[in-house]
């Protein structure tokens, strides 16, 4: 079973767009299985994103990481990885498709709404760099047999 994190990012939690991008997930059929409001402070971003460190970008993405609330979720079940990042779109949203969250909410790479980890290794990673243990419910869904076959 696959975990991934997403990370509604600072733009999304000040534009007012974090029931309109959850809905988006859970209507897919997702299942939650830990979600809060944090800040992310700077020790944290440089852990979470350590893989760019050096690039050009990252003073930038530190910045807009720990700008303002964030609210943070963990996803388990098959296959969430590529679902998550094909539902979220491509990273700049000016070549995501429409009808993924960056090609229907976004214009700039710089304020692309949402993280999702990118493999099953980041994602088991991520969850466990943002959620203690004892936060994570492995919850039975009653739709599960209409969602999974
Ligand atoms: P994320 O990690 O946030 O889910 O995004 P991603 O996998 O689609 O893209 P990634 O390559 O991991 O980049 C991480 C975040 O850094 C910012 N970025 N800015 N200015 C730039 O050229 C640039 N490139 C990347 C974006 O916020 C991107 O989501
Ligand atoms: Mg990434």
């Amino acid at each position: 079973m696959e975990q991934s994190l997403i990370i509604l990012k600072p733009d999304a939690v000040q534009r007012g767009l974090i029931g309109a991008i959850l809905s988006r997930l859970e209507m897919r059929g997702l299942k939650f299985c830990g979600l809060k409001m944090i800040q992310i402070d700077e020790s944290l971003a440089r852990r979470h994103y350590a893989a760019h460190e050096g690039k050009p970008f990252f003073p930038g993405l530190l910045q807009y990481i720990t700008a303002s609330p964030v609210v943070v979720v963990a996803v388990q079940g098959k296959d969430v990885i590529q679902t998550i990042r094909h539902t979220v779109g491509a990273t700049k949203p000016i070549d995501a498709a429409p009808g993924t969250i960056r090609g229907d909410f976004g214009l700039e790479v710089g304020r692309n709404l949402i993280h999702a980890s990118d493999s099953p290794e980041s994602g088991q990673h991520e969850v466990s760099l943002f959620f203690q243990p004892h936060e994570l419910l492995l919850w039975e869904r009653s739709a599960d047999p209409w969602i999974y076959e």
